[in-house]
């Protein structure tokens, strides 16, 4: 399983990527406006300059000629861009299009099965099944990415599962169990990951017996 880092803030960018752990990025509107970027195009090519591999940059527009124009141009910015369209009817004709130009596209805001099956019948590279969103509203958002995966590899689809909308670690274990091909986590949950209590404080056992042994305790 792979992770990503689910943000627009070039300095957790910079200290996800230094771990060695972060092989991706993935954006949206919210983000890149939270981040405090003006100008979406610096704030994409200087994340492909950080991560070198895939980085999710989403369209705007609401129509499927507007949807494909934005996506021609965003992809022309970095070979790492990967291109977010949401799915509903514009977006899907839109991914089916750019699919085929080999523009690789990621389906955004996908609630469904449905919708996944959708956007891998329309060749698309990713899927991001919204699992906290779908839990805030009583739904199980990690089953769904477990049956998506399931029925991707059933009929062979080439299309990645990225467990997306993530918000503390337990979803993180909860995606490698239901075999997500990716998580895209918040900065935050990546720390919390890291870090354990026991962890903590065998390292200041461990470090105080040294210090003992060295005769300095
Ligand atoms: C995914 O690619 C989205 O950017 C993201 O995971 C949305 O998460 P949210 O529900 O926390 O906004």
């Amino acid at each position: 399983m792979h992770l990503y880092l689910d943000t627009a803030d070039i300095d957790q960018i910079r200290k996800g990527v230094k771990l060695g752990v972060v092989s991706g990025v993935t954006t949206n509107p919210s983000l890149v406006y939270k981040a405090g970027w003006t100008d979406y195009k610096s704030a994409v090519q200087e994340i492909c300059s950080i991560v070198k591999g895939p980085v999710s940059v989403e369209v705007v527009s609401q129509e499927a000629k507007g949807m494909m124009e934005e996506a021609r141009a965003i992809a022309k910015w970095s070979e790492h861009v990967v291109i977010k369209i949401p799915m509903c009817d514009a977006g899907l004709e839109a991914m089916s299009v750019l699919s085929k130009e080999n523009i690789r596209v990621n389906v955004t805001l996908c609630f469904s099965l449905n919708q996944a099956l959708l956007g891998a019948l329309a060749g698309a590279s990713y899927v991001s099944p919204f699992v906290g969103r779908l839990d805030d509203v009583g739904h199980d958002g990690m089953g769904l990415v477990a049956e998506i995966v399931s029925c991707f590899d059933r009929y062979g689809f080439g299309t990645q599962v990225i467990a997306a909308s993530i918000r503390h670690p337990l979803h993180c274990i909860a995606a490698a169990k239901a075999g997500a091909h990716i998580a895209t986590i918040p900065y935050g949950v990546l720390t919390q990951m890291v870090n354990h209590p026991l962890t903590t404080v065998g390292i200041a056992r461990f470090l105080e017996d040294s210090q003992k042994a060295a005769g300095k305790g």
